[in-house]
């Protein structure tokens, strides 16, 4: 089915099930401990067990490793290394290759696993592998390569490396009232709670893969473009993930050597990588250095907006996309953004929450805190007054909705705005308080999705694609949209997800999963409803699937009765056209954030937290809700305490584990509130939904940064806001 014109009504605008607060059905597996996780899957015989062994320099090359005394201890099946792999290809996503050697391109890329019967006999052998190393130099800070970056590679989710409109610079010379600053983000890890973990085992030439994997069909893909093997010998599984945040967007060193372990032991093999091996094998979010000038004038109004920022990745690599929010958000005639590239020697980056528009917003939205200080203009009645409502950089292209005002306005009212004060002058005991709020931007991205639908003899519809839930909720709309489709209660509607052997989803990526997976399963219902209607003698045209019945003027027959010469079967996939081109597609959202700041001690705490969104129909309040506020939370993060520690001498990110990347606890988020305007957005699919998951974390660590502004007149550029950067 394709979707290319706005839809009237549908049988989806009934809103009987969607856009209900409903509990996720797979609620009950969770808490039981029941949902099988990649590690946990009982389906593979007799596993044995993969340690894997990363390098211990950055860069340079293995000129040695003796295998012996490992091979020799107790309980050893395997060992792999690049030696004895055998011709490995290189998948599409990701830029080192997931086996190292003899080439080394980071730390602690994989350069062997060792398979053995146990995983503390995989661990103790692993330990005895002897590797020397010849070390290059290599290249560890951003700042100090900043100069040497160039243009980075454009297309894909990259975007262009410049744009701009009219003429900047003259405009910012020109211009009354100038801002011209510098701000900094350093590297973030996804720390999700679970860890990248694969069970791999053969059948012959057939692989089958238990993994925790938000792109099911990418990753399968890249599985079989590395190990050189056809696509359809590759089964992928991945029904639940405890948390991916793009980490696991790619298939990583657990999947492919837990495959190459399996292959070289003759046994399915379990591969979970240690936390303190994650932060250094697998991607992060690169660290940014972002300058922003803007120009005003003395009314307010921005007449000049530019916004340069530079990361780093390694050879072949790509930037952090944090200048794509600054294209979009606010009105002024003159404007240009910039992004550069320098090669490092560190970990890979990639896509985190929200990649580009996290730690772009992050620095864009304390520069425009800055501006209205300097114009004396309140924040939110700055923002108001720079509104547009078509793509700035081409006037043509309208917004299909923006109620960014409106969420500034309703949030204003709601957090009591009106109370603030001037920087460093509220004062509750010990505490100096100040209240921040900054905008919340993110495209929505649709994506093609198909799914396939049964109706069964017991009235029971039965869901498969290879859509994941990445604890977002996925199961629970998908069955809410089924529900809705074919008339039934929720408790009538089975969800299967996350197997490559159902039709190609969209997949948990870029918040596109949410509106473009459901859109796909309307889009199989639609068929099964034809199916239903034609197997009825109904004409679909006036059917009405309602209370587990399908009816047409005085006839009411039960929907079960369809299947009962068989089961009937529906698949199709939504697909786009070119509304996304003819319409600037965005979600948007204002947060506002109180905070403490120890008037002697500059620790700093948050004290309230308020987001509302318009981001199209909400599909299901609660876990929309849960979004946002797991977003707000991971937003706090980076404003506070999140940052990667980069050892310069010797590349690599020092504090790897959960004690020294610091993420936030409850302690540390006391009140968190929600609010979704009402909208529903035609142009998107017949859903009229968008993202949330990701438009949650923008924008917050600004809000957090302009509430310590306000509370201790301290301007702070250097993200995390750390009390040492107050006194
Ligand atoms: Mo997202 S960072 O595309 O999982």
């Amino acid at each position: 089915m394709k979707f290319d014109t706005p839809a009237g009504t549908n049988p989806i605008d009934q809103l009987k099930v969607i856009g209900k607060p409903t509990p996720r059905i797979d609620g009950p597996l969770k808490t039981t401990g029941s949902a099988p996780y990649a590690y946990e899957h009982h389906d593979a015989p007799d596993p044995a067990y993969g340690f894997i062994l990363g390098s211990a320099i950055a860069k340079g090359r293995l000129t040695g490793m003796d295998l012996r005394d490992a091979s020799a201890a107790p309980g050893v099946l395997a060992i792999v290394t690049a030696e004895n792999a055998g011709k490995l290809g290189k998948g599409n996503f990701n830029t080192a290759k997931l086996l190292g050697g003899p080439e080394i391109e980071h730390y602690h890329q994989a350069v062997a696993i060792v398979v053995a019967e146990t995983f503390e006999q995989a661990r103790a052998a692993a330990a005895l592998i002897r590797v020397d190393y010849a070390r290059d130099k290599g290249r560890y800070d951003l700042a100090a390569a900043k100069d040497g970056a160039g243009k980075p590679p454009e297309g894909g989710f990259n975007g262009p490396a410049d744009s701009g409109h009219g003429d900047f610079a003259g405009a910012f010379a020109a211009a009354p009232v100038q801002l011209d600053a510098t701000y900094t983000t350093p590297d973030h890890a996804h720390a999700m709670m679970e860890p990248h973990a694969t069970i791999a085992a053969w059948d012959g030439d057939r692989l089958d893969l238990w993994t925790a994997n938000q792109m099911i069909a990418w990753s399968v893909g890249d599985m079989a473009k590395t190990l050189g093997i056809p696509r359809e010998k590759v089964r992928m599984r991945s029904p639940f993930i405890g948390g991916g945040f793009g980490g696991k967007l790619f298939i990583r060193a657990d999947a492919v050597l837990a495959a190459l372990g399996a292959r070289a032991a003759n046994r399915a093999v379990k591969v979970a990588l240690p936390r303190p091996f994650m932060f250094n094998n697998t991607p992060h979010r690169p660290a940014t250095i972002q300058r922003i000038r803007l120009g005003a004038t003395r009314d307010g109004k921005l007449v000049a907006i530019g916004h340069e920022s530079w990361s780093g990745d390694l050879p072949g690599g790509g930037p952090e996309t944090a200048t794509g929010q600054t294209k979009l958000l606010y009105a002024g005639a003159n404007r240009m953004t910039a992004m550069r590239l320098a090669v490092l020697d560190l970990p890979e980056g990639n896509a985190m929450r929200a990649p580009g528009e996290a730690p772009g917003m992050m620095a864009l939205e304390i520069a425009i805190d800055e501006m209205a200080e300097k114009l004396g203009l309140d924040p939110v009645a700055f923002r108001v007054l720079n509104d547009t409502q078509v793509d700035p950089e081409n006037p043509g292209r309208p917004y299909s909705q923006r109620q960014l005002n409106q969420c500034l306005q309703t949030g204003a009212e709601k957090f009591g705005w009106a109370r603030r004060a001037k920087p460093g002058s509220v004062r509750d005991g010990r505490w100096l308080v100040g209240m921040g709020v900054a905008a919340a931007f993110r495209n929505n991205i649709n994506m093609k999705s198909a799914a396939r639908v049964r109706l069964d003899a017991r009235g029971i519809v039965t869901v498969e694609t290879d859509m994941t839930d990445i604890g977002t909720g996925t199961y629970t709309i998908l069955a809410q949209t089924a529900a809705e489709m074919m008339g039934l209660p929720l408790d009538k509607v089975v969800v299967r997800l996350g197997d490559s052997s159902f039709p190609v989803s969209a997949g948990s990526g870029g918040q596109w999963g949410a509106n473009s997976a459901t859109a796909g399963v309307y889009a199989a219902c639609v068929k099964l409803r034809e199916a239903v209607a034609q197997k009825l003698g109904f004409n679909s045209a006036d059917a009405v699937f309602a209370g587990g019945k399908v009816k047409s003027g005085k006839r009411s027959v039960p929907l079960a009765e369809a299947a009962k010469g068989g089961e009937l079967v529906a698949e199709d996939a939504m697909e786009y056209g070119d509304l996304a081109r003819k319409y600037q597609q965005s979600t948007f959202g204002a947060h506002f954030v109180e905070v403490g700041v120890d008037a002697a001690t500059a620790e700093i705490r948050i004290r309230r937290m308020l987001a509302v969104c318009a981001a199209g129909r909400i599909l299901n309040p609660v876990s929309a809700r849960s979004q946002v506020i797991g977003a707000m939370t991971m937003g706090a993060g980076a404003a506070l305490m999140e940052e990667l520690a980069v050892d310069k001498r010797f590349g690599f990110f020092v504090n790897h584990d959960l004690a020294g990347y610091e993420v936030p606890v409850h302690a540390d988020i006391p009140h968190q509130d929600v609010i979704f305007l009402a909208e529903a957005d035609p142009t998107t699919s017949p859903m009229k939904a968008k993202g949330v998951g990701e438009l949650g974390i923008c924008g917050v660590g600004a809000a957090v940064a302009n509430a310590i502004h306000n509370a201790t007149g301290m301007r702070v550029r250097d993200y995390p806001i750390t009390l040492d950067k107050l006194l």
